[in-house]
């Protein structure tokens, strides 16, 4: 981190250029967004890819501000484009592989994630092309040669160092790999535990990789509540609760997130990653999805069969009218108004759901110095 003084001074360079460079720059204060991923984060990438895993037709994005679908995968906005705003930024960052991501734009940030992808390689295989984990951080690399060559190699360093970054990914490594189809490769090699910590192991890895290009304040995203998504209940429920065995899956991960997280800041010597508890999050309007304005949390807004959450989202699949009065968008993914209740708590959770701390204290320490 720049010591205080140089913090006020890179900030002052940094609108300064803002401000020479003219028309379209964010406003002076608002830092870059940098967000890392699959589906729950990925804004659009998936659409210049050759995948099927994309959100690229209607009805996704039909609450969305154009109406029209953007990659998005939910029916309105995201949990990044929510996060931006809340930090102050006029425009969500734009997927990394838009042609419009250009000159002032990339002083926004960038949404480097991609549908399908997990911790490992082998993760989403049969999703083909999509940019896997240590393809987004190498894409990072590349972004910041982009800026530099605006901006110069201090400043872009600086701006990176200042920006806020979300991480979510890992939920993959289960539905999408372990648990894909029975006797999967990966469930013959390891027991549920040593895969989870052989996740966490990989996962680490890419932490530090994303600490080495100069991530300095880092929202860390554990699993949803896996066995609970309309998807799960539809193929896996036997009592119309929620899957077992993913269940299993998420109570050994999660915990050994928070710790490995806890690790890494005090090798590091400062809170740089902090663990979201995604999982809680959920948990509290799945519980209790009246408490929350929901009608309910066990059926998909849009999809088909047993609670709508069998195959995709697409136009020809059963299509609520009122989203507000979902959990589920679609069979893997929250509601825009469940992402927001989910940025709610990012924002000012307490420590059960926010470790060390919410954005809140992040925002408020972060412009102290
Ligand atoms: C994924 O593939 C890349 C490129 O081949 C490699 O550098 C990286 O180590 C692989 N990651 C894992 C977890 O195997
Ligand atoms: C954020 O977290 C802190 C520390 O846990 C807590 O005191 C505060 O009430 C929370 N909310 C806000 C808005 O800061």
């Amino acid at each position: 981190m720049a010591t205080p003084s140089h913090f006020n001074i890179s900030w002052m360079i940094v609108g300064l250029v803002l401000v020479l460079l003219g028309a379209g720059a964010p406003r002076a204060g608002a830092r870059a967004f940098f967000v890392f991923g699959d589906s729950l984060v990925d804004s659009g990438n998936n659409n210049y890819l050759a995948t099927t895993a994309r959100a690229d037709a209607p009805p996704y994005g039909i609450d969305y501000p154009t109406r029209r679908p953007t990659g998005r995968f939910s029916n309105g906005l995201n949990i990044p484009d929510i996060i931006s705003a809340q930090i102050g930024q006029p425009q969500p960052p734009l997927a990394y592989l838009s042609p419009e991501l250009n000159g002032q734009k990339l002083l926004v940030g960038a949404n480097f994630a991609s549908a399908g992808i997990g911790i490992l390689n082998d993760t989403g295989i049969q999703f083909l092309n999509i940019i896997r984990m240590f393809r987004q951080l190498d894409y990072f690399d590349n972004y910041q040669r982009r800026v530099s060559a605006l901006i110069g190699a201090q400043k872009t360093g600086q701006l990176v160092n200042q920006a806020l970054v979300l991480i979510t990914v890992g939920g993959n490594d289960f539905v999408n790999n372990y648990y894909l189809v029975p006797f999967s490769a990966r469930s013959r090699q390891f027991q549920l535990p040593d895969y989870v910590k052989y996740l966490i192991s990989e996962y680490r890895k890419l932490l530090m990789r994303l600490y080495k290009l100069g991530a300095r304040r880092v929202l860390v995203t554990g699993t949803g509540p896996m066995g609970c998504v309309p998807a799960e209940l539809a193929m896996r429920s036997t009592n119309g609760g929620c899957s077992a065995e993913l269940q299993r899956a998420a109570a050994l991960y999660n915990p050994q997130l928070v710790q490995m997280l806890r690790e890494v800041n005090s090798k590091i010597g400062t809170a740089v990653f902090i663990g979201a508890n995604t999982q809680q999050m959920h948990m509290d309007f799945i519980s209790n999805p009246q408490a929350y304005g929901f009608t309910t949390s066990k059926v998909a807004c849009c999809g088909q069969g047993p609670n709508n959450g069998l195959g995709l989202c697409t136009v020809l699949s059963n299509l609520c009218r009122n989203r507000e009065q979902y959990a589920f968008w679609d069979p893997f993914h929250p509601s825009e108004k469940a992402n927001k209740i989910i940025v709610q708590q990012i924002m000012t959770g307490s420590t059960k759901y926010m470790n060390p701390m919410n954005l809140s204290s992040i925002i408020a320490l972060d412009s102290m110095v």
